[in-house]
C-alpha cells in the first residue's frame, strides 16, 4: 500500500489491512472527535479551502477516500453511488470510442452501455468473462475495457493477470468492477489495471442503509477528470452516507472473514442438496473457474448462485419460505439476502430458477436449518 493518512502515516506503517480499516481516515488534531463526524453543510465560510461541498468535499467524503485509496493502492473519489462512479468513468469516452464490457455485469452498467450505443456514443461488444483470448484482443481496439470478476451473478471469474497484462490502445482505460470481491480480496490496481470500482453501498457500507460508490485510480489525469465529472455532474457523496461507509469500513474484514467462512460451508452443501441441480461459487472445485480464482482471490467472497429444481415458481417458493434470510435484492450487508435475479426486468436471459444468495454473518447452522427446510419444502 501507499496511501499516506492527513497525518503523513503511510498504509503500511500501519502494519496489516486490518489496522488500516480501523485506523485510517481520521483526523488526530487534539480535541477533535476521534471519529470524522457528518458534515451537513452545502457551503463554507469563504477564506479557508472549502467553499461549496459539491466542489470542495466534505470531511466524512476525505475520509472514506482515504480509506479506499489505502486499500486498492491509489488515489480515489467517493460518488453518490457506485453507478454514479461507473457513469463517470462512461462520461470520459469520446464520440466513436468502443467499449469492451462483461456479458455477465449488473444490469445498470449493460444499461448505460445500450444508452449510449443507441445514442451513438460508442459501439460496445459484450465479452464472455472466462474469455481470456477476446479480452486481450479486446485491449488493443477498445477505449474502455470494462470488467467485473467475479461477476454478477454467475460469479465466473477472469484471468486479471492475463488481461492487465496485454498491451492497450493508447488511452484505454481498463476498468475492474472490484464490488464482488472487495479490495481485501482483490486488488486491480496492482495487477495493472487503471480504474479499480467499488459500489460501497455493498461490502463498505455493510449494512444495507446508504448508498455510496468509489473508483480508485494511479493517474493523475484520471483522478483529476474523475473529480471534475463529479462536480459537473452533482454526482457527489452524501455526508451522512459517507461517515456511515467510513463506519461500515472499519469492520470489513471482521465482517468478510466471517460471511465467506459461511458462504463456504453453504456452498458446499448446496452442491449436495437433492433439490438444488446447479451451485455456482468460485471456492468449489467445480466452478469453472476455480483456477482462476484460487491464483487470484485472497478469499472467495460472500455471493453464491444456485439453481434450484422445479424452475421459477419452485424459486420463488423457497424465497417465499425462507424465515432468517431475506428475500430483499442487494448484496454484501450483515445479513444474508436472497433474490430470484430473473424476476428483475432486463435479466430474462439468467437461468430463470437461478437465486442468488449473499451470504451475511449470522450462524451459519442457523443459515443452513433456513435453506434446507426451504429447500425441502419446495420439493414436499
Ligand atoms: C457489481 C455491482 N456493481 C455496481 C453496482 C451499482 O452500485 P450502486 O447500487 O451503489 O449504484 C452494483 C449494484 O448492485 C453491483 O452489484
Amino acid at each position: 500500500m501507499t496511501s499516506r493518512d492527513r497525518t503523513g502515516h503511510n498504509a503500511s506503517d500501519l502494519g496489516s489491512v486490518e489496522s488500516w480499516l480501523v485506523s485510517a481516515g481520521r483526523d488526530r488534531r487534539p480535541g477533535l472527535p476521534l471519529n470524522v463526524p457528518p458534515c451537513p453543510a452545502s457551503n463554507f465560510v469563504l477564506g479557508e479551502r472549502r467553499a461549496y461541498s459539491r466542489d470542495d468535499g466534505t470531511p466524512s467524503w476525505e475520509a472514506l477516500e482515504e480509506i479506499v485509496s489505502g486499500l486498492e493502492g491509489g488515489s480515489s473519489v467517493s460518488f453518490a453511488s457506485g453507478m454514479a462512479g461507473i457513469a463517470a468513468i462512461f462520461d470520459q469516452l469520446h464520440t466513436g470510442s468502443v467499449v469492451a464490457l462483461s456479458d455477465d455485469c449488473y444490469q445498470a452498467v449493460a444499461g448505460i452501455a445500450k444508452a449510449g450505443q443507441s445514442r451513438g456514443r460508442w459501439t460496445v461488444h459484450r465479452v464472455a468473462v472466462a474469455d481470456t483470448a477476446r479480452w486481450i484482443e479486446m485491449c488493443g481496439v477498445a477505449d474502455l475495457i470494462w470488467l467485473e470478476s467475479p461477476s454478477n451473478p454467475l460469479l465466473t471469474v477472469a484471468d486479471l493477470d492475463a488481461i492487465c497484462a496485454a498491451p492497450r490502445k493508447r488511452g484505454a482505460i481498463l476498468g475492474v468492477d472490484n464490488t464482488f470481491a472487495t479490495p481485501l480480496n482483490q486488488r486491480p490496481l496492482t495487477l495493472g489495471a487503471d480504474v479499480a470500482m467499488q459500489s460501497a453501498t455493498k461490502f463498505i457500507g455493510g449494512h444495507s442503509d446508504l448508498l455510496s460508490g468509489v473508483v480508485t485510480v494511479r493517474d493523475a489525469n484520471l483522478l483529476a477528470a474523475l473529480r471534475q465529472a463529479r462536480e459537473l455532474a452533482g454526482a457527489t457523496p452524501g455526508t451522512l452516507e459517507t461517515f456511515l461507509a467510513v463506519r461500515g469500513a472499519r469492520t470489513l474484514a471482521l465482517r468478510l472473514e466471517r460471511a465467506q467462512c459461511n458462504a463456504m460451508t453453504l456452498a458446499e452443501r448446496l452442491a449436495r442438496h437433492p433439490n438444488v441441480t446447479l451451485t455456482r461459487y468460485p471456492g468449489l472445485a467445480s466452478h469453472p473457474t476455480h483456477a482462476a480464482a484460487r491464483r487470484q482471490l485472497k478469499g472467495f467472497g460472500t455471493i453464491i448462485s444456485f439453481d434450484v429444481r422445479g424452475g421459477a415458481s419452485a424459486a420463488d417458493a423457497v424465497c417465499a419460505g425462507l424465515q432468517l434470510i431475506q428475500h430483499a435484492t442487494s448484496l454484501g450487508a450483515v445479513e444474508s439476502t436472497i433474490e430470484r435475479r430473473a424476476s428483475i426486468p432486463g435479466q430474462e436471459h439468467l437461468p430463470p430458477a437461478l437465486l442468488r444468495l449473499s451470504v451475511g454473518i449470522e450462524a451459519v447452522e442457523d443459515l443452513w436449518t433456513d435453506l434446507d427446510r426451504a429447500l425441502r419444502n419446495v420439493a414436499g
